[in-house]
């Protein structure tokens, strides 16, 4: 099974300059306990911004031109294993556009913001083909930037 978990804010911006647009550590905590002990897919770009491997996952990096010092797959490969295993999409941008007619659960969390020249954007989730099946809204703790809201969608 294909699921997959990003952050957002209000208009679906995902990231700015190569990273994330804020400090947000609720939700890091939540990607945590989503992708802990799971396989996880992400794009060269992502790979990069992170600066190594996520530890008690199995991290699997997408590249055309190849990386190195990690485990790479082509996209029909990660539909292979996801036949058998949940995979969880990661990131970036490309990527959840990439597999998003395949995801089967979509954790998104909305920052309650609006990040001004944010360069990557989530996909949007079309409700006729998803639903929401719980949502959860969170005040900032002192270590988050803004209020977020858990949703998590299911086809
Ligand atoms: N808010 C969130 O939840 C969240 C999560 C993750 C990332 N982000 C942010 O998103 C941004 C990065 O996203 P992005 O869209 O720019 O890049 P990305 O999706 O992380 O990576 C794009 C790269 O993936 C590879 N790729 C794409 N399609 C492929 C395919 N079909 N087969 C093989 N490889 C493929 C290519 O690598 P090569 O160029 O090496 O060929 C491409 O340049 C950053 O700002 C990051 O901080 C945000």
């Amino acid at each position: 099974m294909i699921s997959m978990i990003f952050a957002c804010d209000e208009q679906g911006a995902i990231g700015k300059n190569g990273d994330l647009p804020w400090r947000q550590s609720t939700d890091l905590q939540h990607f945590k306990r989503v992708t802990l002990n799971k396989t996880i897919v992400m794009g060269r770009k992502t790979w990069d911004s992170l600066g190594k491997a996520l530890p008690s996952r199995r991290n699997i990096v997408m590249s055309r031109k190849g990386v190195e010092g990690i485990e790479s797959m082509t996209f029909e490969q990660v539909l292979e294993l996801a036949e058998n295993e949940e995979v969880v999409i990661i990131g970036g941008g490309e990527i959840y556009a990439l597999f998003l007619e395949h995801a089967k659960e979509i954790h998104r969390t909305i920052i309650h913001t609006c990040v001004e020249h944010a360069d990557t954007f989530a996909p949007e989730i079309d409700d006729v083909i998803f639903y929401l099946l719980s949502e959860k809204q969170l005040e900032p703790s002192d270590r988050d930037d803004h209020a977020m809201t858990f949703q998590h969608w299911i086809s």
